[in-house]
């Protein structure tokens, strides 16, 4: 077309050159080989996969127990073991997963361990690199129960789990965090100090519903809203400059303006799941034409212009970044439905 520019959507993550900021994160969708295909037919820049759990390799009797639920006797153990191994093909189906979906795709493959604290199992991640994956993502997915657990030794757990997956591994290594961080700021420079190359902010708890009839915890799965990706915003513009490390946004991520945030917030790649779930994955092209148009429309030529220029490092007073945003957003924003203020004196 006639004096149409070439825009460069080019990036990198964990060390890897990506054709493009946006990339399929861990769902079932990414978890078939025909799925892949459409997804990367469809603009990824890279997908991971879906996550094999801790569990799956340990195979601990009392998870075994808390996964039968109400179901009793020696079958039930049995009945959760079989569940647990057939889960995202279990162990050796993941490892043939990886293999072939390397084999089908151009794009890199991104393998994903969840986890909550280290043990033999780490040894696996090898296992996952020989199969051919291009890196690691290690989702810590822990919910801090037990009233004695300081964070400190949370956050310490966190830091040992990197450190031994690191250990195992020379391919890179992302970190899967959840926001539930008293000190966010300060585990994200722990955890890349113990060999994380990259940090995915944030992985979304998925809260279980309270059944009023059978009176049992029923597991819910919700898919996100866009407004979800403000926490994601948030940590990526206050981190996004002061680590060496990549900055993945996670959750909320629906079009291709809500990828054109992250990258101002400072993010090297924007990740997407429920969209393609709702969408399918030729969703992908439309956000990829969306996040062309706008940096079109906004005089860019490339992502890496436009990357980080709304994040703490580029504020005018960095310091000041986090209140003057809280306080400027209560003082410029009447609540819905309140009065209009009055300059009269009582
Ligand atoms: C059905 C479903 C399955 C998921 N499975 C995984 C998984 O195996 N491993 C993982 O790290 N995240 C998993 N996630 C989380 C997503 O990768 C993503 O971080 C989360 O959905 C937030 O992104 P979104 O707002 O684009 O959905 C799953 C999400 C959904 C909805």
């Amino acid at each position: 077309m006639e004096g149409a520019v070439a825009i460069d959507l080019r990036t990198r993550y964990l060390g890897l050159q990506l054709r493009s900021p946006l990339v399929a994160s861990a769902s079932p969708l990414t978890g078939s080989l025909g799925d892949l295909h459409r997804l990367e037919r469809a603009g990824a820049a890279a997908v991971v996969l879906p996550s094999l759990f801790q569990e799956q390799l340990t195979e601990e009797a009392r998870v075994l127990e808390a996964i039968a639920g109400r179901r009793s006797g020696p079958q039930a153990g049995q009945w959760a073991l079989g569940r647990l191994r057939r889960y995202n093909t279990g162990d050796d189906g993941y490892l043939t997963l990886i293999g072939r979906a390397k084999a089908a795709l151009d794009i890199p493959v991104i393998a994903s361990l969840n986890a909550v604290d280290t043990g033999s199992w780490v040894t696996y991640a090898r296992l996952i690199e020989e199969a051919g994956a291009d890196a690691v993502e290690l989702n810590i997915y822990f919910v801090a129960t037990q009233l004695g657990l300081p964070g400190q030794e949370i956050e310490t757990r966190c830091r040992d789990l990197v450190q031994h997956v690191r250990q195992q591994i020379g391919v890179p290594l992302a970190v899967k965090l959840s926001p539930y961080f008293s000190a966010m700021g300060n585990l994200a420079s722990q955890l890349v100090d113990a060999g994380a190359d990259g940090l995915v902010l944030f992985n979304r708890f998925y809260q279980p519903d309270v059944d009023p009839e059978t009176l049992e915890v029923r597991p819910m799965l919700s898919l996100s809203s866009p407004a979800e990706l403000r926490l994601p915003l948030r940590w990526i513009g206050i981190l996004h400059g002061q680590l060496e490390a990549s900055l993945a946004a996670s959750t909320g991520i629906h079009s291709g303006v809500d990828a054109v945030k992250a990258l101002l917030a400072g993010a090297d790649v924007a990740m997407t799941t429920t969209a393609l779930l709702r969408n399918g994955p030729d969703h992908l092209a439309t956000m990829e034409a969306e996040l062309r148009q706008w940096l079109d429309q906004h005089g860019h030529q490339s992502v890496a212009e436009i990357r980080g220029t709304a994040s703490r490092q580029a504020a005018a007073d960095p310091a000041a970044y986090e209140r003057a945003n809280y306080i400027r957003t209560l003082i410029t924003i009447s609540p819905p439905h309140s009065e209009p203020a009055s300059t009269e004196r009582p």
